[in-house]
């Protein structure tokens, strides 16, 4: 049966599973023991390919910063957006996407009822406060069979989650050091976003959000 619908049943019962909706699961605190390895990794992706304001296709400058791990990295200037194999700053290839990452997203989805996700692509956004990202929908990936997991890490942040619609109301949701957020399946396309991210210092992150999001491009 394709993976259209996620099974239901035992991630019912699990602590710390809600719903969000047909397909879509909050995990709250599912990556908190793994922080410490997660953000070392974040360090030497960054030593390799710097965090960097993309330019969106309309030329504005993404109040968001980012960079990339895995066989691709997804990349936005005047010509649109898309996938690379190579990262536009430094002609060499995004770092690898860490062990830790990989196994993160792949328990994640499973949590969420998403057999073997394997992605090939983690964008990796850093929010300072002030930085947003208005509402979307993480379509420039040819597989939408697979879904997108997202790790959050740092300073709170409240995210929105809508539907097919742009217009469709959106939830609310107070995003936390650890959390992670799965969406797939009929969720897949779901219009998302980040209000602006609120001042503050995390213990281990500082004055800033750090945000992770595996993906299958194809
Ligand atoms: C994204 O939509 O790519 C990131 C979402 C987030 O930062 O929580
Ligand atoms: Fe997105």
């Amino acid at each position: 049966m394709p993976m259209t619908q996620p099974m239901l049943g035992l991630v019912d019962i699990l602590p710390d599973r809600e719903r969000l909706t047909d397909g879509a699961w909050l995990l709250r605190q599912f990556a908190f023991t793994n922080v410490a390895s997660l953000l070392a990794e974040i360090t030497c992706i960054a030593a390799q390919a710097p965090f960097r304001h993309l330019e969106t296709p309309g030329g504005f400058r993404m109040s968001v910063a980012m960079t990339n791990c895995g066989a691709l990295g997804w990349v936005s200037d005047r010509r649109g957006y898309r996938y690379t194999t190579h990262d536009p700053l430094s002609g060499r290839q995004w770092p690898s996407m860490p062990a830790v990452f990989s196994a993160i997203a792949d328990s994640a989805a499973r949590a969420a009822g998403f057999e073997r996700f394997k992605p090939d692509a983690c964008l990796v956004n850093r929010y300072i406060p002030g930085a947003r990202l208005t509402l979307h929908q993480d379509k420039d990936e040819a597989d939408l069979g697979a879904p997108i997991v997202s790790v959050s890490l740092g300073l709170p942040a409240v995210f929105l989650f809508g539907g097919n619609a742009r217009q469709e109301k959106q939830r609310r949701i107070l995003l936390q050091h650890g959390d992670v957020v799965v969406w797939g399946g009929p969720a897949r396309l779901y219009h998302h976003g980040v209000l602006p991210l609120k001042d503050g210092d995390h213990p281990e992150v500082g004055t800033q959000r750090l945000n992770l999001t595996f993906r299958r491009t194809h």
